[in-house]
């Protein structure tokens, strides 16, 4: 893709789309942004979206869809079996990733659900680059457990290292050898590493996976819920790769792995998941796993409008000036928050930006949550939603001892095409407020602690009078100010 240079020298991510749709947002007073972060359990799974102005929650599901995704809706087949919609978005996985056999899933934890429920059993050892939340639920379900295999730069905040999400092959061997082959179902990689700040992984070392895979007989599973944009880091940062397009990048690294599932609601800015290969055997080990949770093999759960937006929203990921959107807001905003001096992991990754809670709110223990608070401290002085990545989200162990997470992080997602930059520069600029005034922020403790995969409905409190302090700051250097 060519680069833009602007005549005044300012590195500016330039908008490649125009906004024909729009939605009202609701900026609402700090007074009533407290009410709410009392009434949602200081959890912002738990805001309502009237309270909320920038919703940095996620990018799942909340993607901008295009104009040719929203014509394509309006082509759906209706039919309970052997729908053309399914035929498209059999086609479209086929061309953008390769593979041939397709089972549709209505999300991505459906894909999880399935896969663990094929292969993994108590005993089982899934060795990966990182877990994701849900995949790594799936598992324990179902009696295994997971080891996760990144190098220690992946755990640098400050880093200049371009794949932070690359496994560490020669532990990975090791485990395999521990545990021994026949109690590794799958080896699990994660494109663009969610939970360590969307980091990357090279095609080398999915190669170098791959290797290991073939010598142990060992299934290799990629979660490709975030694949365009490790593809378009890779052509950004892997030599061999820098002359080459998405296409190519995306069907090296699919054709890599036995058997490759995915998101839509991220992939593809639509609903809906998926779960493809190439190979029969595996193929028929899942297939009848599909009707059971899921639905007839031709919609999987999803609305065949969705189906047919998906298959549109696979092709557009091949194009870069679509996919370099959200990648190209981030590393704006990481590099304003950076020149601040905010703690925030670097490289830029994908997915979002994710500020270090650890350092900026190195005076809350990590028995008190840090990043669930700054998460809800920055809600509270901006009315921007971001995600608490902690250990909030973190699950306890067999035992019921807390586990902390590695990393303390408030994610604050840019999904695709949905913000402008002055929005992107309010949310650097409370940030900063916030960074100023920082010992203000206090802890969290829970008061309603679901058992499985607790910080989507789980409750919390502060450990003290602190968002009341915080927001009589916010007025005395704001005044009326919204
Ligand atoms: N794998 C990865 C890498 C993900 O980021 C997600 C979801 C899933 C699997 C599960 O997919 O939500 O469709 O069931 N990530 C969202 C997030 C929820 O906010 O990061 P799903």
């Amino acid at each position: 893709m060519q680069e833009i240079k602007f005549y005044s020298g300012e590195n500016i991510p330039l908008e490649l789309h125009k906004v024909r749709i729009v939605q009202k947002l609701h900026l609402v007073p700090i007074e009533r942004r407290l009410e709410a972060l009392y009434e949602g359990g200081f959890n912002t799974f738990r805001l309502s979206t009237k309270d909320v102005f920038l919703d940095m929650l996620t990018d799942s599901g909340t993607n901008a869809m295009s104009d040719n995704q929203l014509a394509a809706m309006m082509q759906g087949d209706d039919a309970y079996a052997g729908s053309q919609s399914f035929v498209r978005l059999q086609t479209a996985v086929k061309d953008v990733l390769g593979k041939e056999l397709l089972l549709p899933v209505h999300q991505g934890r459906a894909a999880e659900n399935i896969i663990s429920i094929a292969y993994v059993k108590k005993g089982s050892m899934v060795p990966m680059n990182y877990h994701f939340t849900t995949a790594m639920a799936h598992i324990t379900q179902n009696g295994g457990k997971i080891a996760e295999l990144l190098y220690p730069e992946a755990y640098v905040i400050n880093s200049s290292h371009p794949f932070k999400g690359n496994m560490n092959i020669e532990k990975l061997e090791e485990v395999i050898k521990h545990h021994g082959a026949n109690n590794v179902p799958f080896i699990r990689m994660e494109a663009s590493t969610n939970l360590i700040g969307g980091q990357p992984f090279s095609v080398q070392n999915l190669r170098d996976v791959r290797a290991v895979a073939d010598k142990y007989g060992i299934r290799l599973v990629l979660d490709a819920s975030l694949l365009g944009e490790n593809a378009y880091l890779v052509l950004r940062r892997e030599e061999e790769f820098k002359n080459s397009n998405m296409g190519d990048v995306m069907k090296t690294m699919t054709a890599l792995a036995d058997l490759v599932y995915f998101s839509a609601r991220k992939i593809s800015s639509s609903r809906g998941g998926g779960i493809c290969t190439d190979k029969m055997e595996i193929f028929k080990e899942l297939e009848a796993l599909v009707p059971l949770y899921e639905g007839f093999l031709t919609y999987g759960g999803i609305s065949i409008r969705e189906i047919e937006a998906m298959a549109v929203g696979l092709y557009e990921t091949l194009d870069e000036t679509m996919i370099c959107q959200s990648p190209s807001f981030i590393k704006y905003l990481v590099d304003a928050l950076d020149a601040k001096g905010i703690p925030v992991i670097k490289p830029a990754g994908v997915l979002g930006a994710h500020v270090d809670a650890m350092q900026v709110c190195a005076h809350i223990p990590q028995t008190e949550y840090p990043a669930g608070a700054l998460a809800a401290a920055l809600f509270l002085v901006s009315g921007v939603r971001g995600m608490e990545r902690g250990s909030i989200s973190n699950q306890r162990d067999e035992y019921g001892n807390e586990t902390y997470a590695d990393m303390e992080l408030l994610r604050l997602a840019v999904p695709r095409r949905v913000f402008t930059l002055s929005q992107i520069k309010y949310v650097e600029d409370r940030l900063n407020w916030l960074y100023d005034n920082r010992e203000l922020i206090g802890g969290l403790r829970f008061v309603y602690e679901p058992p499985v995969l607790r910080f989507f409905m789980g409750g919390l409190e502060p450990t003290s009078d602190w968002p009341q302090k915080l927001m009589a700051k916010f007025r005395a250097d704001f005044g009326e100010s919204l």
